[in-house]
């Protein structure tokens, strides 16, 4: 597939084959190397991956713990020391081989250390390979709050492989996928659809759905390096499904919920949101009810739950004001921005789960 190039990185999604990180490497020729992986991805991953890699640098392997609970300072400070205990300097390379918690981490950890070293994304989530490697956000949660603390940096190069999807749990295919029926909401009707024809998670017609998804995710992005406009749109059912694992993650019977099945409600209320403030069709409402159905997520809240998620809304990053911004949809493939809507009507819209 054609590379994707995108604010100086570039994308690659390639089939079993990591020649071109291989070359790059050996242009390069870093003084050491650096692979971040969790516990998961060290037995699911690492021994493919680095059958594969070809080099002749040292190379130091930094293990975590996987999970969201992870994604912050203090992994940041363990794998910083670690790095500066194992001789990094600035000639290094760091591969973060990994879902989103690792790309996330990593490439804050990377963007950080002696002022920047270089850093490759290999994601190995849907999740990840679909979102969170693509764009160049990387950072960390502070306490439960999400993505707090971080930089726009983007890696060298992003290598994708789905054959790496082949040990990922069926719920991370799930939860991966959520971002990619994101995608077809704000950008592309006909992208929807065929999400919603797709059967196979390992097919060469899945494979494809996910080209597609970095293609709109790139768009968006290289239309809006300073997510002034419509950047903003890859936030669609964020505002409130970030609130929505926010307080998940603070309760602590609650924290199985993962990011992508938050971010499956915010779209639901959201979208119900879109027909009142932006005139989204009934219809495509429905269509959308009807994929949030089909999850089967069970993810319903009492009164005063409703209430500590609306105030966890209050620290999106797109507020304005201390007003909550929304992205709401016009229709099926186009949204609006900064829409504000009542606090009431988010309440209320909350019925629909
Ligand atoms: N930077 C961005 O623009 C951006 C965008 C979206 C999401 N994100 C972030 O991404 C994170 C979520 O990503 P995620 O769902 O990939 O989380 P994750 O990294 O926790 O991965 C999910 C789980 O799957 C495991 N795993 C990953 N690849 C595997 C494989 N091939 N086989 C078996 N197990 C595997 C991991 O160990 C983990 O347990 C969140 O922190 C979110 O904030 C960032
Ligand atoms: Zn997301």
């Amino acid at each position: 597939m054609k590379p994707i190039e995108l604010n100086n990185s570039t994308i690659y999604q390639v089939d079993r084959d990591f020649t071109v990180l291989n070359e790059y490497i050996k242009k390069q020729s870093p003084s050491s190397i650096f692979i971040l992986v969790d516990d998961l991805t060290m037995e699911n991953c690492y021994p493919y991956f680095i059958s594969h890699l070809e080099t002749v640098a040292r190379l130091e392997v930094i293990e975590i713990d996987n999970g969201e609970e992870f994604k912050n300072i203090e992994t940041c400070t363990g794998v910083w020391n670690a790095m500066i205990e194992l001789g990094s300097d600035r000639n290094s390379l760091m591969i973060n081989l990994g879902g989103g918690v690792i790309t996330d981490l990593g490439g804050f950890v990377a963007s950080t250390i002696k002022r920047g070293i270089a850093f490759i994304h290999v994601p190995t989530s849907l999740l990840g390979m679909v979102d969170a490697s693509i764009g160049g956000k990387n950072g960390v949660d502070i306490g439960s709050l999400k993505n707090q603390i971080g930089v726009i940096n983007p890696p060298v190069m992003t290598v994708i492989d789905p054959g790496f999807l082949n040990t990922l749990s069926y719920q991370h295919l799930v939860n991966g996928s959520i971002e990619m029926f994101k995608h077809g909401l704000i950008a592309d009707r006909a992208y929807w659809n065929d999400m919603n024809n797709a059967t196979d998670y390992h097919s060469e017609l899945f494979n494809a759905l996910i080209y597609q998804s970095i293609l709109i995710k790139s768009d968006i992005v290289r239309s809006d390096p300073f997510e002034k406009g419509a950047r903003k749109a890859l936030n669609y059912g964020h505002t409130i499904g970030h609130a929505i694992e926010s307080y998940c993650m603070d309760e602590e019977a609650l924290t199985t919920l993962l990011h992508g099945e938050a971010i499956a409600a915010g779209l639901l209320l959201e979208s119900f949101l879109s027909v009142q403030f932006a005139g989204l069709p009934k219809s495509d409402y429905k269509e959308i009810k009807t994929w949030y159905d089909a999850l089967d997520l069970d993810i319903t809240f009492d009164n005063s739950q409703i209430e500590d998620i609306i105030a966890y809304m209050q620290h999106d990053k797109k507020n304005v004001n201390g007003e909550i911004r929304f992205v709401l949809l016009e229709q099926i493939g186009s949204f609006k921005t900064d829409q504000v809507v009542s606090e009431d009507s988010i309440y209320k819209a909350f019925e629909q789960l």
